[in-house]
């Protein structure tokens, strides 16, 4: 695992393109997260950063980072009820904070003009910093009061995969952390749930094989599809957000992502025949609901989600293990990112370097 993830390898060896390599690499991403910091999660891991137990988090980060942040502070407040806000990097500026807030910061790269700029805000404003990135020598490691790192590995690809994945479990493991040090979930249940996220490799490899079986026969009907939207609801919609999100940057459609009980209060009247709606499915009745309506239009339904979900589709990239509930359903966004890039693929598209963006953005 190490050799792969920590060594300097950095050619696409036997993958087409980066992005397929770094896709594979998520669930031993997983398994190094785990190894690396696992062991200290009910214990050391919380004091060695150095902070107070905050009663507030602030989530700051840009694109696939932000999106990272809002599914690990869901976790927190799911399982310990600390209250959080989110907010776009490039927005703290002009954004009220909450006074005594930790600010937990995300970047992959450490370097994005935006966050630099929030952490100057921030710091302005006396809040802490937590950086959760994949580089260590990055200018945010540097200003941040403590810092996580996410063990990714080097991502070439500019749309960012596995080091979502890591951010998401690097950083449920700081939260867990702080949930014992809080003394919100107790130590043996922290421990729990450590083991659980041990399964999440599996959960991911055979996300990965599903997607890859079902995903090439959905993609030539969506080939001239201009634009596509996506659903989620509950813990699901940040990962909807996120597939959205890998869509645009990758193929260059129109991409929406709306909570899905939002739909009849504007996105529907985008639903015409065969416009593509893809859907998390978390199984519930409230969602089969929301689907009968855009399938009553003519939509092209695409679901993911667990082999016993409910939402009857045309096309379909299910057939996932169910995941852990406490944390969301991450194991669908490895579906979604075969989805973005196997269409991008199908159109000619670079998916290791799209059209108009910088795997780090360094201007504000
Ligand atoms: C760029 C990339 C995005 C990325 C964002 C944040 O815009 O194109 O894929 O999510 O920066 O990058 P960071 O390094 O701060 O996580």
């Amino acid at each position: 695992i190490a050799s792969t993830l920590r060594g300097t390898d950095l050619t696409r060896g036997v993958h087409p393109d980066f992005m397929a390599k770094e896709i594979e690499q998520q669930p031993e991403v997983v398994a190094e997260v785990m190894t690396t910091w696992g062991p200290s999660v009910a214990g050391d891991l919380w004091p060695s950063f150095g902070l107070q137990v905050p009663r507030h988090l602030t989530i700051v980060g840009c694109g696939t980072s932000l999106h990272a942040g809002r599914a690990v502070a869901q976790v927190t407040a799911r399982l310990g009820g600390i209250p959080y806000s989110a907010i776009e990097a490039s927005e703290v500026a002009t954004t009220t904070t909450v006074p005594g807030s930790l600010a937990v910061v995300l970047s992959q790269s450490g370097e994005t003009a935006d966050v630099l700029r929030a952490v100057d805000v921030l710091h302005q404003r006396g809040h802490p910093i937590l950086a959760l990135t994949n580089n260590p020598h990055s200018a945010l490691a540097r200003q941040a009061q403590a810092v996580m790192l996410c063990q990714a590995g080097p991502e070439i690809g500019v749309a960012a995969t596995k080091t979502f994945t890591a951010q998401v479990i690097g950083g449920t493991a700081m939260g867990l952390s702080l949930l014992a040090a809080a003394r919100l979930v107790d130590r043996s249940a922290v421990r729990r749930r450590v083991a659980e996220l041990s399964g999440v490799p599996d959960l991911l490899a055979y996300a990965i094989g599903a997607a890859r079986r079902s995903v090439p026969d959905l993609v030539p009907a969506l080939l001239d599809s201009p634009g596509f939207v996506f659903l989620g609801r509950g813990s699901s919609r940040v990962f909807a957000d996120e597939g959205a999100l890998k869509l645009k940057e990758l193929t260059y459609r129109w991409a929406e992502s709306h909570a899905a009980g939002e739909l009849k209060h504007g996105p529907l009247a985008l639903i015409e025949t065969g416009t593509p709606v893809v859907v998390l499915d978390d199984g519930s009745e409230r969602l089969a609901a929301n689907i009968a309506e855009v399938r009553a239009r003519g939509a092209r339904v695409i679901s993911v989600g667990p082999e016993q979900a409910t939402i009857p589709a045309r096309t379909s990239t299910t057939a996932l293990a169910r995941g852990l509930d406490w944390l969301g359903p991450l194991e669908t966004v490895v579906g979604l990112q075969v989805l973005a890039r196997e269409l991008a693929v199908a159109l000619g598209r670079d998916v290791d370097k799209p059209r108009n963006l910088a795997k780090s953005v360094t201007v504000e």
